[in-house]
């Protein structure tokens, strides 16, 4: 559904991406997982279109992200880092105006910001501003705008950062169940958050591709000898990864 081919970025001097390749395959949920300033966000903007990589390409169910760019933002929900707000809209303005701005049907909008109300668990706060609500439901209304114009893929900029613990339970439990229709990507520097919810992780860091697999692959390729893939916690596998490459299996 997603396939990354060799994506490199560079900020003037910074290389924020170093030909990182990936994939993600249809109803999975993928886990990129790196530290700060690895190159998370650089990938999810590019991916999405809102920037232009200084080489390499990928392709979303098929499209072209550099030749056919609309296409493809019409096949993704994006959840950024920071989302831009319009502090004096009620919820449900906002969702209405971002349906429209999508060019939903009235009648394919009005079922969609049922849905999503439903979904996001937005009821009780649907006729707030915005600028009122708690940062876990800015997250959940973060969310629905991704999901007004139920596209086929997700990709989700720290989707639980700044939460308390019942906001990050919430929200994991709501991309779960996201999970069966849609193929999601989301970005965290959090282990136990790759551990709970995500199927596949990619590991980036510095800008390169260090491992992608399920944990026990990952696991595999960290082993030492007479070591079972079970006896090692994901920490353990991260670190190994991140260490001195000598200690890594090829
Ligand atoms: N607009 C920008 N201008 C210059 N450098 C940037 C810009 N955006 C990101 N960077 C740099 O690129 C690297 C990757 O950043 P980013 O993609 O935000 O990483 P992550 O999301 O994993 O924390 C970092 O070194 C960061 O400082
Ligand atoms: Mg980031």
């Amino acid at each position: 559904m997603i396939d990354v081919q060799s994506l490199a970025m560079r900020y003037g001097p910074v290389v924020a991406l170093d030909g990182v390749s990936f994939q993600a395959n249809p109803g999975e949920i993928l886990g990129l997982l790196g530290p700060n300033g690895a190159g998370k966000t650089t990938a999810m903007r590019i991916l999405t279109t809102y920037l232009y990589p200084s080489s390499g390409t990928a392709k979303v169910d098929g499209i072209d992200i550099l030749e056919n760019p609309l296409e493809v933002r019409k096949r993704i929900g994006y959840l950024p880092e920071t989302l831009p707000l319009y502090a004096d809209m009620q919820v449900e303005e906002y969702l209405n105006f971002v349906g429209k701005a999508r060019e939903l049907s009235s009648k394919s909008l009005q079922e969609r910001l049922g849905w999503v109300r439903e979904a996001c668990q937005l009821k009780s706060v649907w006729k707030h501003l915005l600028c009122e609500l708690s940062k876990g439901y800015g997250q959940r209304v973060g969310l629905a705008q991704a999901l007004i114009h139920d596209p086929k893929v997700l990709i989700l900029d720290e989707p639980t950062s700044g939460l308390d613990p019942i906001q990050i339970i919430g929200i994991r439990s709501l991309i779960k169940s996201l999970a069966k229709e849609k193929t999601i990507i989301f970005s965290t520097h959090i282990l136990q958050e790759v551990e709970v919810l995500a199927d596949r992780i990619v590991i980036i860091n510095e800008g390169k591709l260090v491992a992608q697999g399920t944990k026990r692959e990952l696991a595999e390729k960290v082993l030492a000898q007479g070591q079972s893939a079970k006896e090692l916690s994901l920490e353990d596998i991260f670190i190994q990864l991140l260490a001195p490459r000598k200690t890594v299996n090829a």
